[in-house]
């Protein structure tokens, strides 16, 4: 009876350390300089269930719509400039130069 109850608590802590490694919650973009700036230069196109989002959806509360796609988003923003197309100034260019350099902390 006693080893029954033990093999219950192993299983029960198994599924449970499966669950919340599998449910991770997404960490929030929170960054105090680079979540306005998505937010003001991409978020009105890009936002989840926005009309255009398709291409590339923004969710400022899941850092991982920026983490995973990280090298794309350099390509558009940096090296073609092809995004946004209202284009971006030089010191708007650098803002997300040096954060990118510093290794794109999302907080
Ligand atoms: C005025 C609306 C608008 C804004 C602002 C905008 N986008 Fe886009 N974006 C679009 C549309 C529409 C498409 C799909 C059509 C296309 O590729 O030209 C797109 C496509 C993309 C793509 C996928 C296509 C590719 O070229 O790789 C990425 C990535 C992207 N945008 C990133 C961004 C980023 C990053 C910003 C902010 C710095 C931004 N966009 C700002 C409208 C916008």
């Amino acid at each position: 009876m006693k080893k029954l109850t033990l093999i219950f608590f192993a299983l029960a802590l198994c599924a449970t350390l499966l669950y919340s490694c599998t449910h991770a919650s997404p960490t929030v973009f929170t960054n105090a300089t680079m979540r306005p700036w998505f937010d003001n230069h991409c978020g009105g196109c890009h936002r989840t269930n926005a009309s255009d989002a398709g291409a590339w959806e923004y969710n400022p509360y899941d850092a991982t719509t920026i983490q995973n796609n990280i090298s794309q988003l350099y390509k558009v923003i940096y090296t073609r400039k092809s995004m946004p197309r209202q284009k971006l100034s030089t010191s708007e260019l650098e803002v997300f130069k040096t954060w990118y350099n510093s290794g794109q902390p999302t907080n």
